[in-house]
């Protein structure tokens, strides 16, 4: 059985005083539903405060992003170490990071290593854009992302590892994919990718979310197929209610 998982990616939006708020605000409504693994991903900035209002809660935190050295001159990165200091999991190459930053398979998976070796739960975001949904390259690119992202992850490892299934055309857009479709790419795409890269029991083990508009009013829809074992909510996890009534859903 795969523990759902539920995680708010914050994207750049908060300052420490608004953060604590809507932290303050959601806390009691997600404490009520401890059978799903529940993660908030605020901006750097408010990790330390943030991590001190969930002390003796089970509530995980996540970092967005993260470079892959230790150390250095590497003007305006976070380290995995420093990362650790405050959370327990990090957002990696998410679609937004791998457009406007230049982020590809290969930085996705040297971030990969780094998380794992610095015992953080790595997030590994993968889908396609409109253009190649159109042009039947779903497979493809899915499939290549999975496979070049995780490329070398230790199998004793692997079971550590979340996928996020985001295809770009529904993130932020209001776009959802249907539960059925995202369920055959999980299916037909990544688990299997998964399983040629370890084995198919390590694969069955490791979860895989899906994201992309999901909403309080579509959740059950994706909740409800068999591949898909939680969501990584962009909008909806800045409002305190909804998100509470997603985190909920993936309860049921
Ligand atoms: P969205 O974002 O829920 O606002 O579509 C999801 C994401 O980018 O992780």
């Amino acid at each position: 059985m795969r523990t759902p998982l539920i995680a708010g990616n914050w994207k750049m939006n908060k300052t420490v005083e608004q953060a604590r708020a809507l932290v303050a605000e959601m806390l009691p409504g997600l404490q009520t539903v401890s059978a799903v693994e529940r993660v908030l991903c605020p901006p750097f900035t408010a990790l330390m405060p943030i991590s001190a209002m969930l002390v003796g809660t089970e509530i995980g935190l996540g970092a967005q992003n993260m470079h892959w050295e230790a150390q250095g001159a590497f003007t305006g990165e976070v380290s995995p170490a420093m990362i650790k200091e405050f959370c327990q999991y990090v957002i990696i190459g998410h679609s937004e990071r791998r457009t406007y930053f230049g982020e590809t398979d290969q930085t996705v998976n040297k971030k990969v290593h780094a998380a794992l070796s610095n015992q953080l739960i790595p997030i590994v975001c993968v889908g396609e854009t409109l253009e190649e949904n159109e042009a039947g390259r779903t497979a493809e690119v899915v499939a290549r992302q999975v496979c070049d992202g995780l490329k070398d992850v230790p199998k004793d490892q692997a079971t550590k590892l979340v996928i996020a299934y985001e295809p770009v055309w529904a993130i932020g857009t209001g776009r959802a994919a249907s539960g059925e479709v995202a369920n055959r790419v999980l299916a037909e795409i990544i688990r299997p990718a998964l399983a040629g890269l370890f084995d198919t029991p390590t694969a069955q083990q490791i979860r895989i979310l899906y994201g992309g508009s999901v909403t309080a009013g579509n959740a059950q829809e994706f909740f409800g197929q068999p591949e898909i074992d939680g969501a990584l909510v962009g909008g909806a996890s800045l409002k305190a209610a909804e998100f509470v009534n997603i985190v909920a859903a993936a309860a049921k």
